[in-house]
């Protein structure tokens, strides 16, 4: 039997027989329990190995039990330590209590009840180490360049723009408002080999029809009334880097014809000119509409579209990864606190809940706009419910019809009403347990690991838990 699985107790006393008393008692609960008779020996072995729990009295020749704590808590903050003490020396255990010591025992203590505070204590260690590496993942592996998430679809996402980043292919990505559609165009330019050269952008929808043209091709002195000079467009502007045809799916038909042949043939002539300018470029394009509805209503070209959608990146709307909420707002309120030179600390349960049930149809832009309003309006360091827009802080999971409630079967309409009580009732189970995993798994009858994952599925994890 390896005996690497079992968890490692050290127990600290002088006295030989208590030494053989809690190894027995310990030992039989299944932990591998190491012994040392004083502190100095303590101390030595606690740096060598990894314990669940340290036991150990506080009166000991040379170096004492405070002593050795203190050494614990600097060294080994993660380690709970219980303290025995002898009949009438209530007070150093209040010393070691008030120092950092998980719990004490008075001797003679009841074997029982010893067992318990230990079981309480490792678990408790458990959870700490969880929780840590739950942080550390979240904060190295869930962002690229600054684009946050942690959802299967971002992750998908991020897998993709690494594939294609280095390379030359055309790009199109798709997304509602405020999904991040030019976040991901710059983080493809400025990982590509193109990095050091110029990056075009262009918003076809924000362009007046008669303006884009000149935009995008330039024109010669005198092509048109007021054409005083020659002037250089975006296409020209981004020869040998990228150019983002922002809102493509804006773009009139006519215009649509001209940028098909630079995407064919690099080729075009400046507005009124004759020449044929032969441009080296990398294409983004980006886009709101949905391209293939506007290809069959014939308002977008069906040419142009194969020609952009050799690589589509389709980014989610928010209310489809809501589990990305708790790590998006504490990246603005991360962000915002420099910006707005406030400490805001985190949100308030009630207020997490309420932007969890709210579904977002501006995305992540909407997002930001909430949470930095939420922090100027902030009392303290806190985002409370008051501070939140009263569209979103009336929200409360229900199984109210809206609009698109009839949209799906049967089953899909039961299983959306189905996760959102579940959340509401692991959110309640959670407020009421203070938001104790062990207590709330009790509580809903179910075991740690299920409640880690549906908390995790839910995107449930409170920044201000311990
Ligand atoms: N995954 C993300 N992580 C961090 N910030 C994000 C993310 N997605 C979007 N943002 C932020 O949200 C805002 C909107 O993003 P962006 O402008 O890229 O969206 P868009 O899809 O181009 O929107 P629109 O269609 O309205 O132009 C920006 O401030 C951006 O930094
Ligand atoms: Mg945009």
């Amino acid at each position: 039997m390896s005996e690497s699985n079992q968890l490692k107790i050290l127990v600290v006393d002088d006295e030989e027989n208590m030494r053989f008393f809690l190894k027995e008692a310990l030992a039989s609960q299944g932990y591998e329990v190491h012994l040392a008779c004083d502190g100095e020996m303590a101390i030595s072995m606690i740096g060598k190995d990894a314990y669940a729990c340290v036991l150990m009295d506080v009166r000991m020749p040379k170096t004492d039990g405070l002593q050795v704590l203190d050494h614990i808590l600097s060294n080994h903050p993660e380690v709970p330590v219980i303290m025995m003490t002898a009949y009438g020396s209530k007070e150093i255990a209040m010393e070691a209590i008030r120092m950092g010591a998980y719990d004490y025992f008075t001797k003679p203590f009841d074997i029982n009840e010893m067992r318990i505070v230990v079981k309480r204590a490792v678990e408790k260690q458990k959870l700490e180490d969880e929780i840590k590496e739950l942080r550390s993942e979240l904060g190295s592996r869930f962002s690229f360049d600054g684009i946050i998430g942690q959802s299967h679809e971002m992750k998908k996402v991020f897998e993709l723009i690494a594939k294609i980043m280095k390379t030359d292919v055309t790009v199109i990505v798709y997304g509602e408002s405020g999904t991040g559609k030019e976040l991901v165009s710059n983080l493809i330019h400025h990982n590509s080999l193109r990095k050091d050269r110029p990056f075009v952008k262009i918003n076809c929808a924000a362009i007046p029809e008669n303006l884009l043209e000149s935009e995008l091709f330039g024109y010669e002195k005198g092509a048109f009334t007021g054409a005083e000079q020659r002037k250089i467009g975006k296409f020209e502007q981004a020869h040998s880097g990228t150019i983002l045809l922002d809102e493509i799916g804006d773009m009139s038909l006519m215009t649509q014809a001209k940028v098909l042949r630079v995407i064919e043939e690099r080729e075009f002539e400046r507005l009124g000119g004759n020449d044929s300018i032969h441009v080296d470029i990398r294409i983004i394009a980006a886009t709101n509409h949905d391209l293939p509805k506007a290809v069959k209503e014939k308002k977008f070209r069906e040419d142009l579209y194969f020609r952009l959608n050799v690589m589509p990146i389709y980014l989610p709307p928010l209310r489809a990864r809501k589990g990305d909420l708790p790590l998006l707002i504490d990246h603005f309120i991360e962000r915002n606190n420099k910006k707005l030179d406030k400490e805001i600390r985190g949100v308030s349960r009630s207020a997490i809940s309420a932007l969890l049930s709210y579904d977002w149809p501006g995305n992540v832009r909407e997002l930001e706009n909430i949470i930095q309003r939420a922090m100027l309006l902030a009392p303290a360091d806190m985002i409370t419910m008051e501070c939140l827009p009263t569209n979103i802080s009336d929200k409360t999971i229900s199984t109210e019809y809206d609009r698109d409630f009839f949209d799906g079967s049967l089953q899909e309409i039961v299983e959306n009403i189905a996760s959102g009580a579940e959340k509401q009732l692991i959110i309640d189970a959670l407020d009421a347990t203070d938001w104790s995993r062990t207590r709330t798994a009790e509580l809903l009858k179910i075991c740690r690991k299920s409640l880690h994952n549906k908390m995790k599925k839910y995107g449930l994890f409170e920044q201000n838990q311990t």
